[in-house]
Order: structure tokens, then sequence, then C-alpha cells
């Protein structure tokens, strides 16, 4: 029995639980651990728990009760020794009488909302070990001293609460290994009795008001590994930071917090005689003054420094190579003025380096460009010249790249092009000149891009558009020239835009996120006009004299795209060829630097041979084997088959593709292996197979919402496919087998055999058709036309396979009957009769609720399925549609909870119907 476990005088209730605590549980006098612990239970615990006078272990942690504890709730625990309540919603004082039940070793009471003081009872329990009372942010007030007293306490738990007052200065804890006391409000001077406390590993007491030094009596914490004083009043006794000396005893330091503090000292060279094993440091914002000293590059393991918000000067020292495994660096805020280059770029791990608003004079150094790990790089308000070094464009994994209110100067060239997943770009406030790079179009990752104040020329280039998640735009205070392009209306979530003091004209956009815009976007510009009065610029004057000459250029510059996209064709396909030809038949890699290598000799071995066992299906071109790669990784492996001439194509044509791509949905692929005569993709194991074989499976019948979900992947998959990427990718072979399953149901779109980039057309005609009959759209059937509205009507048919476990080529679908008219015709009486019979009966409780839900399913599904492509719906639309129908399902789910009904019910059925002999392990029915 997985759910509840009675063994001797043992109650272990550990699946997702839902409800109340059963009363019944109040009648097992005998129990001695109840554990509910990690469940979901809501409402008060009955008193009649508090009677179970046997209990030696109480825990309900981590579920929902409310309500308080009963304020004598000890009277009738004489054993208990371990109480765990943490994780709920608890209300009300702490019992007083908790110093009653005498034996407490464990108390956890963290995370509730506790009131009131801590009672002044807790120091009778002579014996606790753990005592937590931390996140309870209604504590308040002073603790009681008698706590202090209790010699055989370990952890001593108090963060996160309202506490305030000085602690006592006498104490004896020498078992005291944890004391967390910090987000409080205690003050007062540095407690003395913790030195003494020579277990001690953690002391958090930041965040609070103490003040006073900080003692140099610390170093006798010979067993401290974590030190957290930040953000209080302390001071040092000397310039010099003394006390800092005294932690070279503590051998065993990892982490060492001092920041926030008003040491005024300066960092003394004993700072490289702490502790190896020193991963943290942080002395931010404690007005420190003088150089870093070299010293500090002894810390060899230092993953994260920070010394930002001081005064330092002089140079970053060059021994600072030594931290060869700091990952984080923040020297901003201070007066730093030399860089020592070369030793910085010796940082391999670095992801994070601070060091904007300092004096840093001078080029950036090249060697930045070695830290291919960085992913944050500010470097703003320095004193930096000259242009940006190319280098610095190798950075191709870079989020945050801040340059700006530096003296730069050069144009930005196009491999600022490489910055492909940066999500923030800041060069305003420099001397750039020069043309807006148009690549910058496609970092579709840009939230933020600032360019203001910088002498930049020409126009705004109009494939900003592509900017998709871009949301603040400054391009301010330039010489930016021409018209504003009326594309930037479709920047979705564009919250701010300045344009301002430019040399722009013409209209002003006004739609989409152009609409909330005002005047204080546009000013100072040369010949704006717009029809907003709150623009506050001149309205403009209409010419259709001048439309007809755009269009008549848009027509020529169609004609020129096409001719060039043409070419680009040919020329790519004739190198193909020729590379092709010229392979040797050993294996060769595909040029994707990104892809793992594998060589033919481990797909082999990963197979056994491409053995029959390991063969998970057969398509037109191909077989598909599971396999284990060397270092343990599952993988499937599309090996093609090459006596086919269409295997080639399709091979280059998925390779080429999947190189491309990248989403949730779609299957992820791991490299392309290409010889002459051996051609094989490596793709992602999916453990749950197909949606075919899940659909028509007997053992795990997907229910409605899961249906739903995997269709609503799907669709998502479909849309980054259709829009995501600049060229649009149409999969052209859309069908349950081809949609597969992760571990967790997650849907993954496969099989890019026969998918087709789409140029600038909206459709092209193919002269093969190769799709699976049943799927595929009327007009590719007949005319090869190949359109995203053809990959929309292939889904609808799916759609409705997915919910009525019929596919379109069964046997009863003959002559004129179809699955598209079958469905239709449903809609008109009852879809029960065509909806897989495993879903819904008619016995559900909201029954004909969800019915109505289902036909709204099918109606989607028939918009899809439209003989015109025009009139079908979009890929985005039919998303939204079904995330809207999976919103209402799981409304039922949350009124009726049914699942956990039976489970709260089988309970209620044990405790009232059966009596249980501890004795003999066994449940009897009455
Ligand atoms: C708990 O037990 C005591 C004495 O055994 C009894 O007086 C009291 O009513 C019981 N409490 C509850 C809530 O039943
Ligand atoms: C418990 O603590 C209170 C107050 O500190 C004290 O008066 C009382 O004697 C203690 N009870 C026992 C049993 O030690
Ligand atoms: C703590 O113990 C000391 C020495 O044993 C004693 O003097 C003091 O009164 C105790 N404090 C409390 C609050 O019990
Ligand atoms: C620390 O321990 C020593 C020796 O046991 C004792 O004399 C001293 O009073 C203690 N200091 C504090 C603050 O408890
Ligand atoms: C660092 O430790 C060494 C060896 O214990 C000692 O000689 C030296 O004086 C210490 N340096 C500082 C600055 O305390
Ligand atoms: C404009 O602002 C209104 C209200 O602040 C907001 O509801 C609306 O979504 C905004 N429109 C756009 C296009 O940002
Ligand atoms: C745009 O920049 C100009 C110049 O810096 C400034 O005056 C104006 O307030 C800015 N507009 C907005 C909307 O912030």
């Amino acid at each position: 029995m997985n759910l509840v476990n009675f063994l001797n005088n043992i109650l272990l209730i550990h699946i997702d639980f839902i409800g109340e605590i059963p009363k019944e549980l109040g009648s097992l006098s005998e129990l001695e651990i109840l554990s509910l612990a990690n469940n979901s239970l809501i409402g008060t615990i009955p008193l009649l728990i508090f009677n179970l006078s046997s209990l030696i272990s109480m825990d309900f942690s981590n579920n929902s009760l409310s309500g308080s504890l009963p304020d004598n709730m000890c009277q009738h625990l004489p054993n208990l020794e371990e109480f765990y309540m943490s994780y709920n919603q608890l209300t009300g004082p702490i019992p007083h009488n908790l110093g009653q039940c005498r034996m407490l070793d464990s108390v956890m009471l963290s995370n509730n909302q506790f009131g009131e003081r801590i009672p002044r009872e807790t120091g009778n329990l002579t014996l606790i070990k753990n005592l937590y009372l931390s996140e309870n942010n209604l504590i308040v007030g002073r603790v009681p001293a008698a706590i202090f007293n209790i010699s055989t306490i370990k952890i001593l738990s108090l963060c996160g609460n309202q506490l305030s007052g000085i602690l006592p200065s006498t104490a004896e804890l020498p078992n005291l290994e944890q004391l967390p006391l910090f987000g409080n409000n205690f003050s007062g001077s540095f407690p003395s009795f913790i030195t003494n406390a020579s277990k001690l590993s953690l002391l958090d007491i930041s965040n609070n008001s103490f003040s006073g030094f900080i003692p140099s009596t610390i170093g006798n914490l010979k067993n401290l590994e974590i030190l957290d004083l930040k953000s209080n009043y302390f001071t040092s006794s000397t310039p010099d930071m003394n006390f800092l000396s005294s932690l070279a005893n503590c051998e065993i330091l990892r982490v060492l917090r001092l920041g926030k503090n008003p040491l005024n000292s300066i960092i003394p060279s004993s700072i490289g005689n702490l502790s190896i094993s020193l991963e943290y440091l942080n002395i931010n914002d404690c007005n420190i003054s003088g150089n870093i000293p070299k010293e500090i590059g002894k810390l060899n393991n230092v993953i994260e420094l920070q010394l930002q918000d001081n005064e330092l000067t002089g140079s970053i020292p060059n021994t600072i190579d030594g931290l060869q495994n700091l990952q984080r660096l923040y020297l901003q805020n201070n007066k730093l003025e030399g860089f020592s280059p070369n030793n910085l770029g010796q940082l391999s791990e670095l992801a994070e380096l601070h060091l904007g608003g300092n004096k840093f004079p001078g080029t950036i150094p090249t060697c930045l460009g070695n830290l291919t790990t960085l992913r944050k790089l500010y470097l703003g308000s320095n004193k930096l010249t000259s242009v940006i070094p190319s280098t610095l464009w190798n950075l191709e994994d870079i989020l945050y790249f801040d340059l700006s209110s530096n003296y730069l100067n050069g144009s930005l060239p196009s491999n600022i092009g490489n910055l492909k997943v940066a999500i923030n770009i800041d060069l305003s406030r420099n001397l750039f000149s020069g043309n807006i790079p148009v690549v910058i179009g496609s970092l579709q990752n840009l939230q933020n891009l600032s360019l203001g104040y910088n002498r930049l020329v020409g126009s705004i280039p109009g494939m900003f558009d592509h900017l998709i998640s871009l949301e603040f735009l400054d391009l301010s205070s330039n010489k930016l020239s021409g018209v504003i392009p009326k594309s930037l209306e479709n920047i979705l979530y564009l919250k701010y835009l300045n344009l301002s003091f430019n040399q722009l004209r013409g209209e002003i956009p006004a739609r989409g996120c152009f609409a909330n815009l005002s005047g204080d976007s546009f000013m100072g510009n040369l010949a704006l006009c717009g029809f907003d009065p709150q623009l506050k610029v001149p309205p403009c004057q209409s010419s259709t004299h001048r439309k007809s000459k755009v269009l008549l250029l848009i027509v020529l510059s169609l004609n020129i795209a096409v001719t060039l996209v043409v070419l680009v064709f040919l020329f790519v396909w004739l190198k193909c060829r020729k590379k092709d030809k010229k392979l040797p038949s050993n294996i060769d890699m595909s040029p994707q630097e990104t892809w793992r290598r594998i060589s033919y000799h481990e797909l082999v071995r990963a197979t056994d041979g491409f053995n029959e066992h390991n063969l998970l299906g057969k398509g037109g071109f191909g077989s598909v084997y599971k396999g284990r790669l060397d270092d343990g990784m599952e993988v499937a492996v599309k090996v093609f088959h090459l006596q086919f001439e269409e295997a080639f194509t399709s091979f280059e044509v998925e390779c080429e593709v999947m190189s491309r791509i990248c989403h949730r949905n779609l299957v992820k692929i791991i490299t392309c292996c290409s010889s002459y005569d051996f051609k094989a993709l490596v793709l992602e194991y999916m453990p749950n197979g197909s949606l075919e074989k899940c659909l028509y499976s007997d053992d795990n019948v997907l229910d409605i919402s899961q249906r739903l979900t995997i269709m609503i992947d799907v669709a998502l998959a479909l849309e980054y496919l259709h829009f995501g990427y600049s060229t649009p990718i149409v999969h052209c072979d859309l069908k349950p087998s081809n949609v597969l399953l992760d571990e967790n149901l997650v849907a993954r779109l496969s099989d890019f055999g026969i998918t087709k980039l789409l140029g600038e057309e909206e459709s092209m005609i193919q002269t093969q058709t190769l799709a699976t009959i049943g799927y595929m759209a009327p007009e590719y059937g007949r005319e090869g036309k190949v359109s995203k509205k053809g990959d929309v009507y292939s889904y609808g048919i799916m759609l409705m396979e997915t919910f009525t476990r019929k596919k379109p080529t069964d046997e009863i679908f003959i002559e004129e009957m179809s699955l598209r008219r079958w469905v239709g015709e449903s809609l008109c009486s009852t879809v029960m009769q065509v909806l897989d019979t495993n879903l819904l009966g008619r016995d559900d409780e909201h029954f004909s609720s969800k019915e109505e839900l289902v036909s709204s399913i099918f109606s989607l599904a028939m918009e899809c399925t439209r003989e015109s492509p025009a009139e079908r719906m979009g890929i985005k639309e039919v998303a939204i549609g079904l995330i809207n129908i999976r919103v209402e399902f799981a409304k039922f789910k949350v009124n009726d909870a049914q699942g956990y009904q039976i489970q709260v019910s089988f309970l209620h059925f044990l405790l009232i119907n059966c009596t249980f002999d501890f004795s003999s392990n066994s449940i009897t029915y009455l």
C-alpha cells in the first residue's frame, strides 16, 4: 500500500494528500510516530491529536495547515521528542506550555505566521538540540535569556522575525553549531559569548543593528565555515581590520561577508592568510580605501569577490589571475584606475565582471575577449577611449553588455550581431559614429538597447521590428535621419522609445506600440509629423502620389529579392553537391562546431551494430535506432537509407533545419554524421515514444487535459517554426507518429525530413508530394502547394484524431465519409458519438460543461481544416483557443479534486471500519 503505512505504532502518509486531517486519527491512542509531512493538508489540527499521549514524533511540516496550536498543547504529550510544523500557515502564539513537553529534542516551527513573543517557558526545554522559530515575521520583542542557558542546544534559528533588544553578554553554549539570527533588529555590541561557542560553524547575524568592534577573538571559532556580519553598524578597532588576521585561524572558512558596515579601513595584506577554502568574500560598501593588496591572489578558491562601493584606488593587482575559480568580480563604484589587463584575461571561469563607475583609462584590454564564459560585462562610467577592440565580439554568450558613458569612438561593426543571446546592450553616452548596423535587428533576445547620446547617422533600420523581445529602445540625441520605419509598430512589448533630438522626418507611426507614446519620445527632430495632438508635432499631409512611388519601389525590390533568393539557393545547392562528391568515406562531422563529435564507431557501439532489437521505427528514408553513447547518454539515431535519392535531400534538409532551430517543443539534435555512404542524425531519446503509440496503447490512457497539453505544445512548436525564425519553416508532415513525448509527457515535434524553408513568398510549389495520406492538406495533394496553412490543416486532422482515437485512414472512412466530415456532423448532434470513449462518461459530475468544451475543441479542429487555405485559422490563434479551453478544464479539477477525495474517503474508511492491531501489524475489517 503506497498511501498509508501502518507499521508498529507508526503512521506515515506520503503521497499528495489533499484535505483536512481526519479526526479519527485521534483514536489511535497507541500511535508513537505520526508523519503527514509533505502533503496538501488544509484546515486546523484536530485537538484530539494532542491527546495521543504515546506520541514521540509529530510531523506535519510542508502542508497548508492553518489555525493556532492549543495553548496547553503539551498537557497530554509527555513523551514528545520531535515536533515539526514548519512550512504551514499556522497563526497565534507559540503555546505557553511548550516547556512542559520536557522530552523535546527538536522543535521546528519555521515559516509560519506565529505571532507575539517567544514564551519564557521555552527556556525550560533543557534537552532541546534544535530550535527553529525562523521566518515567522510576527515574533516581536526580546528573546528570553533562559534560551541562551540551554547547554544542549546545537541549532538556534531565529532569523527572519522582528526580534529586538540585546543578547545576553554571558551564556554557556558549548554545543552550539549554528546560530542564524539574520533579518531581525537585534542591537548592542557583538555578543561576546559567541566566541566561546567553540563548535560554531555557522554564524549569520546579518541585517540587524549590531554595533561596536568586531572582536579579534573571533578567530577562536576554529570550526567556522560561514561568517556573515553584513548590514550592521560594526566598525574595526584598528584602521587595518585586525580581526581579519585572527580569522586566519578559521581553516575551513568558506563564506565571509562583512559588507555594508562602516569599517573605514584598508584591506590588510593579511587577507592573503585567510583560509584557502574561502569561496565567497564580500567587503562591499564599507568605506574601504587604499589599494587592493596583491595577497588577494592567494585565495585560489574564491568564486565571488565583492569589493564594490568603496574608495579603493590604484590598479587591480596583477596577482588577480590567482583566483582561478572566480566567477563573479564586483569592483564597481570605486576609484580604480588600472586594469592589469593580461591577468584579467586569465580568469577562465569568469561569468560577471563589474568595473563600472571607476576611472579606468585608455583602450579596453583586448584580452577581455578571451573571457568566453562571460555573461555580464559592465564597463560603464569610466574614462575608456578609442574603438571597441574587435576581440570583444567573441563574447558570444554575453547577456549584459554595458560600455555606456565613456569616450569610445569609431563606428559600430556588424560583428555586434555575434552577441546573439544579449538581453541588454548599452552603448549610450559615447562618441560612436557611422550607421546603426542592420544586424542588430537579428538579436532576438534583446530587451534593452541604448545607443543614445552618440554621433550615429543614417536611418533607423527597418529590420528592428525583428527585435521581438525589445522593451526599451533609446536612440535619442544622435544624428539619425530619414523616416521612422512603420515596421517598428510591430515590436509588441516595447514600453519605452526615445527618438528625440535627431534629424528624423515624416510621419510618426500611430499603431501598435506607438499608440501609447507621448511627445517626449519625439522631441527636437527635423520634420516629424503625426495625427495625434499629444505628440506635439504638426499634422501630416497625406499624399497618394508618394504612396504609388513607394509601391513601385516595393515591387521592384521584391523582384530583386526573389532573384537573389533563387541565386543563393542555386549556389548553396551546387556547393553541397560538390562537397558530397568529394567526401572521403570516413566520417566527416557536421560543420556545426557546437555539436558534439561522435564517430561512426561510437554509433555502432551505441546501437549494438544497428541491431534490430534497438529499432524504434522505420520511415520512408530511414530507420531510427535507440542507442547509448559511450558516456551513458541515451539517444535516438536516425540512419538514412541512401539507396533512395530522396534520402540525401531529406538528410540535408533535416540537418539544416535542426541546426537552426531550438524550442522546448522540438526534438533536440545532438549531431549530424555524414560521409559519402553513411548519413545519420543523432537526436535526443524520447522515453515515452510517439503520440501515436500512446494514443493507441491500452495501458496508459492519456486524459483530456494531457491530450490538450500535448496538442498545445505541438501548436507552440508550429508557431515557432512558422513565425519564430526569419525564414518561415513549414513542417509538411505533421502526424501523431512525428510527435514524440519526453519523460514528462511534454510533446516534441520531430522528423523534419521533408520540411520546407519558405522564402519571402507565402507559399511554394513542390513537384513531388511526399507527405502522408490522410493528414496532408488538399491543395498540397492536388497541386503540391506548400504553405503554413497546409501545416494548420494537418494539425486540425491530428487534433481530431487525438480526441476521437480514430485515424483519418480508418476503414470506417469510405467513399464520401471522412474523419473531418464525421466530426463535423457530430457537432450538430452530440460529440459523444465521436469522442474517444476513454475520455468522458455521462456519469461525470460536470458532464454537460465538459461536453461543451470538447465540442469547442472539435470546432477549432474544423476551423483548421477548411477547404480553402485562406479561411483556415493561424496556428497562433489555435494555440490561444486551446489554452483557453485548458483553463476551463482546470477549473473542474480544482472544484471536485476527485482523485484526492477518493484518497481521503479511503482513509476515513480505514479508520472507521478497521481496527489496527499494532502488535501483529495487521488490519482487521470490523
Ligand atoms: C483529552 O483527554 C483529556 C483527559 O484524558 C480529556 O479530558 C479531554 O476532553 C480530551 N480532549 C479532547 C479534545 O477530547
Ligand atoms: C518553567 O519556567 C518557568 C519560568 O521560567 C519557571 O517558573 C518554572 O518553574 C519552570 N518549570 C519547570 C518545571 O522547571
Ligand atoms: C543562566 O545561567 C546563569 C549561570 O548558570 C545564571 O546566573 C542565570 O540566571 C541564568 N539565566 C537565566 C535567564 O536563566
Ligand atoms: C568564555 O569562557 C571562559 C572560560 O570558560 C569564561 O571564563 C568566560 O567568562 C566566557 N566568556 C563568556 C562571554 O561567556
Ligand atoms: C601570514 O601568515 C604567515 C605564516 O603564518 C605569517 O608569517 C605572516 O606574518 C602572516 N601575514 C600577515 C600579514 O599576517
Ligand atoms: C496603452 O496603455 C493602456 C493603459 O495604460 C494599456 O491598457 C494598453 O495596453 C496600452 N497599449 C499598448 C499598445 O501598449
Ligand atoms: C528622450 O530623451 C530626451 C533627451 O535626453 C529627454 O529630454 C526626454 O525626456 C526623453 N524622453 C522620454 C520619453 O523619456
